[in-house]
């Protein structure tokens, strides 16, 4: 695991609310890579970054009547998804903003009685043990503090027979230098990167079978391309003097995450594990 520097969660709520309107404009309703099984970014992002929800609710067999937990929900674009499946969906965000971005998306689209979303910090979430069939997380636990503590809550909200269904940024493997990887927690908020070996170890130590694993690096790289093309158009500058240096700098570090991933230092992995029974 790689431990970047201290980063409170005020910073990460303030990232999320100030800049989810540029994240809606930018990348469009998700806020997660896209998936492209050539590598190659044709077609469009956001229809690479469905692909990526497509494959992991397959991997994770969720159907229809299943009780999601969506933690790190962003504007609630996975939760509708699951939703549109006809599962009940809660998602849960630190950001205010996005709970009521999420909150009024569901109404428009006619599915608020099947996705809820609240404004809570997953990891001091209480929830009665074994309550929900699926804890999905895309793209979110990058940020928690204390990840094993979490896959051990997960653990208890899972019913017998549920499952996690999981994106994560990774942390290389551990017997590669990591040039940069440092940055990339500093720039995208994350207090640290787990290995694919570590998020496995959590989830056993936390009652958990593992189904898959898939290495997905290839297929999501050139989600850093797409965005540098799309800063550059836009000219990424102004950003920087509205919101500020700090709160855009995760604008100037996308190369560094391409060349993590290209140079072995950072890798993009899908887990699916299971509660047994
Ligand atoms: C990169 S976004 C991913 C959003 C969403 N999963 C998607 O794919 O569009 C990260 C999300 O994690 C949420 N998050 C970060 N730390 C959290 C915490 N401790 N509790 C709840 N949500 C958190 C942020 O508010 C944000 O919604």
């Amino acid at each position: 695991m790689i431990v970047g520097p201290a980063v409170h969660k005020s910073a990460i709520q303030f990232h999320y609310d100030t800049l989810t309107l540029f994240y809606r404009l930018f990348w469009g309703r998700h806020v997660h890579h896209g998936f492209w099984a050539d590598g190659v970014p044709t077609p469009p992002m956001e229809a690479a970054q469905e692909r990526l929800i497509d494959l992991l609710v397959s991997q994770a067999s969720i159907h229809s009547g299943e009780e999601v937990l969506d933690v790190g929900c962003g504007m609630g674009g996975s939760s509708l998804e699951l939703a549109r499946r006809g599962c009940r969906v809660v998602g849960v965000t630190l950001s205010p903003v996005q709970q009521a971005w999420a909150t009024m998306s569901a109404k428009l689209h006619g599915l608020g009685s099947r996705a809820r979303f609240r404004c809570a910090d997953a990891e001091r979430l209480t929830l009665p043990p074994a309550s929900i069939d699926v804890m999905w997380n895309v793209e979110c636990s990058e940020h928690l503090h204390d990840k094993p503590a979490f896959f051990h809550n997960v653990g208890r909200w899972l019913r017998p027979g549920g499952r996690v269904a999981l994106c994560a940024w990774l942390a290389g493997d551990g017997t590669r230098v990591i040039p940069g990887a440092y940055e990339v927690c500093d720039a995208f908020l994350c207090p640290s990167l787990g290995t694919a070996a570590d998020y496995q170890q959590w989830m056993a130590d936390a009652g958990l079978e593992p189904v898959t694993f898939l290495d997905l690096t290839r297929q999501v790289e050139a989600t850093w391309e797409v965005c540098q093309r799309r800063v550059d158009r836009i000219g990424g500058g102004w950003l920087s003097r509205i919101l500020g240096r700090e709160t855009a700098k995760f604008t100037t570090s996308f190369m560094t995450l391409l060349d993590g991933y290209r140079n072995g230092s950072m890798r993009y992995g899908l887990f699916v594990s299971r509660k047994p029974g």
